[in-house]
């Protein structure tokens, strides 16, 4: 068995259903407090499947940790649970301090006074991994060499900041505890399940609902877009090849604008879904900048290549291309987060 925190989110979920896929003699214990961010319907695949346990609950409940633990004997901890939208933190910061600091306080210590049960090469074997951004390492001048992992913190939104925080306390945990730990810091996901709140998913959905595609400032920040599924089997990599207390960057080798980004949504949707009123530019519309908006990220992840021989297989164009297709052929997902009916999704299911 692992434990999964936050695996009912975007990249969580993609996590399990490839972990599921991939591994079938491994379950998963999967802990989510189903937070707006979380959503049943991603693991709909899972249903009737015995290797996957779904847990309601809130990685702050020292006591549910610690009886997870105890019950399932995990071999490992992988924690993706986080409050995670940038503008969100912006608006009411103290969700982030709670479920990013606070929660990985709780489940490093439960996970602390567990592995101090274990014994020989159950103790060998454990692992904490966790996963974080390359938003802790600040923003970068359009020169700049991309963040290495010796790169100092620089957090500038109370979500990297937060985020930074359980990086450090993870830090701490191995370096004092001996805990055995791993963290990945990764660039900005896409691919499918993404919550359409973020840049790619909100521009496919607003464009194929005529909406503006509200782009910030002049459009012209730079991220490195990570197709989600190189994520889940980087992470698969580091578990099982990292080095304890390692941090090991992930980027997809792919630093775009986002003015780029939004050009390339509006034409994949011109080519497979035109509209009648003419191209999705029209609707592009620039708007207020988000405040302190961190310019340009950029990942360098030759530690990772070189260590553990990880690559990104996809590249932007077929990442983009197939997460186009997703949303288009899943218009019942958007319609039920749009409409905020996916909270009752498990109810619905099986009533
Ligand atoms: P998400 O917001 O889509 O999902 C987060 C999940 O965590 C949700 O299912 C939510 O219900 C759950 N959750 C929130 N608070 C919880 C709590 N207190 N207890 C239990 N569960 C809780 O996030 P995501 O995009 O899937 O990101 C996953 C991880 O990856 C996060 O740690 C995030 O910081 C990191 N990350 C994300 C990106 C990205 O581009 N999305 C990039 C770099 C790093
Ligand atoms: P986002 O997806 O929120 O990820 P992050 O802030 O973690 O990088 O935003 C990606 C980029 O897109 C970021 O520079 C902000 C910008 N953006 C827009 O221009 N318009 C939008 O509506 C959103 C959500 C983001």
């Amino acid at each position: 068995m692992i434990l999964v925190t936050g695996g009912a989110g975007f990249i969580g979920s993609n996590f399990v259903l490839d972990w599921r896929a991939a591994q079938m003699s491994e379950g998963v214990v999967n802990l989510d407090a189903l937070t707006y961010a979380g959503n049943r319907e991603n693991l709909a695949a899972l249903q009737g499947d015995a290797g996957h346990v779904f847990v309601h609950g809130n990685i702050c409940d020292h006591a549910l940790v610690e009886q997870l633990l105890a019950t399932h004997r995990p071999r490992a901890v992988l924690h993706f649970a986080a409050e995670s939208h940038v503008d969100r933190s912006i608006h009411g910061p103290g969700a982030f301090m709670k479920t990013n600091i606070e929660g990985t306080f709780t489940l490093l210590e439960a996970a602390r006074a567990y592995w101090a049960t274990l014994n020989g090469p159950e103790k060998d074997a454990f692992r904490f991994l966790h996963v974080s951004t390359d938003e802790v390492y600040g923003s970068l001048g359009p020169n700049d060499p991309p963040f290495a992992e010796t790169n100092p913190y620089e957090p500038n939104s109370p979500y990297s900041a937060s985020k930074a925080a359980s990086d450090h306390l993870v830090r701490a945990w191995c370096h004092t505890y001996g805990l055995p730990v791993l963290t990945t810091n990764c660039s900005n996901n896409y691919g499918p399940f993404h919550f359409p709140e973020k840049l790619i998913p909100l521009m496919i959905v607003n464009a194929l609902a005529g909406k503006p595609l509200p782009v910030y400032g002049d459009g012209q920040q730079v991220r490195d877009w990570l197709y989600v599924k190189d994520h889940c089997s980087a992470i698969r990599t580091v578990l099982a090849s990292g080095r304890l207390g390692e941090t090991y960057n992930v980027g997809g080798l792919n630093e775009k604008p986002n003015i780029e980004i939004v050009h390339t949504v509006c034409a994949l949707l011109d080519e497979l879904r035109p509209s009648a009123a003419g191209s999705y530019t029209r609707l592009i519309t620039f708007v207020k900048d988000r405040p302190g908006h961190d310019r340009r990220y950029a990942i360098d992840a030759r530690k990772i290549e070189r260590e553990l021989g990880w690559r990104p297989a996809e590249t932007f164009e077929s990442g983009i291309r197939k997460t186009i297709q997703w949303y288009l052929d899943h218009p019942e997902w958007v319609l039920r987060v749009q409409s905020g009916a996916y909270r009752d999704w498990v109810q619905q299911q099986y009533q």
